[in-house]
């Protein structure tokens, strides 16, 4: 692991200034362009044979809907996520109906993919992301009913980013990247 004070010089500005705030600022509104395009970097995200397996469901403070998510955060997300403009629960498509047979073997990488166009379009928009578990899982999953063959796997806070980028981030260095899975050569 690495205690980077900055991201390396030649990072892209919009992954060098990337971050996930534990603030957001309660006064700022998504509005429904904002909602509109966020929603349109995930589906222009590729994904395998094209099968686009990702399903959102987005809620905003002041809509009924959001009491509906907001009793399932877990406290550790809930002091955070409750102020973001936008709340997003992720789903993917990992099974055909009810059946055992895979939509796609791909579909938890597709959707995480699409989520990080998400991310990057966010912060392109002058607006931050903090994707997070802590959440009811089973209670979510029964408050909103998906059809069978969706799963829930995350939601995402997304608004104005309130206070100040960490100082320091850490990071498993390149070198580690390129090792970790293999045995140490002789
Ligand atoms: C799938 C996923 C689940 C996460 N779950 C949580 C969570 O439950 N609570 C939390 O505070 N952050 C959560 N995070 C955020 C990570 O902790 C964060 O991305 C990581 O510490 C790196 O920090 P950075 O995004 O600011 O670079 C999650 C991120 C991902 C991608």
């Amino acid at each position: 692991m690495q205690r980077d004070p900055e991201p390396p010089a030649g990072l892209h500005p919009l992954l060098a200034g990337r971050f996930s705030p534990y603030r957001f600022d309660p006064s700022a509104a998504v509005d429904d362009h904002s909602l509109g395009l966020l929603l349109e970097a995930a589906r222009w995200a590729p994904s395998a044979g094209n099968s686009q397996p990702w399903g959102f469901f987005t809620s905003r403070p002041g809509e009924p809907k959001h009491e509906l998510v907001v009793r399932h955060l877990a406290p550790s997300s809930a002091r955070w996520a409750t102020d973001a403009g936008l709340l997003v629960v992720t789903l993917t498509r990992r099974h055909v109906g009810d059946t055992q047979l895979l939509y796609s073997e791909f579909a938890d990488y597709d959707l995480g993919q699409a989520i990080a166009h998400m991310t990057v379009q966010a912060q392109a928009m002058g607006l931050a992301a903090h994707q997070f578990r802590a959440f009811d899982l089973e209670g979510l999953t029964k408050e909103l009913c998906p059809n069978p063959g969706w799963a829930i796997i995350s939601m995402i806070a997304l608004g104005k980013a309130a206070g100040e980028p960490p100082q320091t981030r850490d990071r498993r260095t390149v070198a580690d990247l390129l090792s970790a899975p293999w045995a140490p050569s002789e």
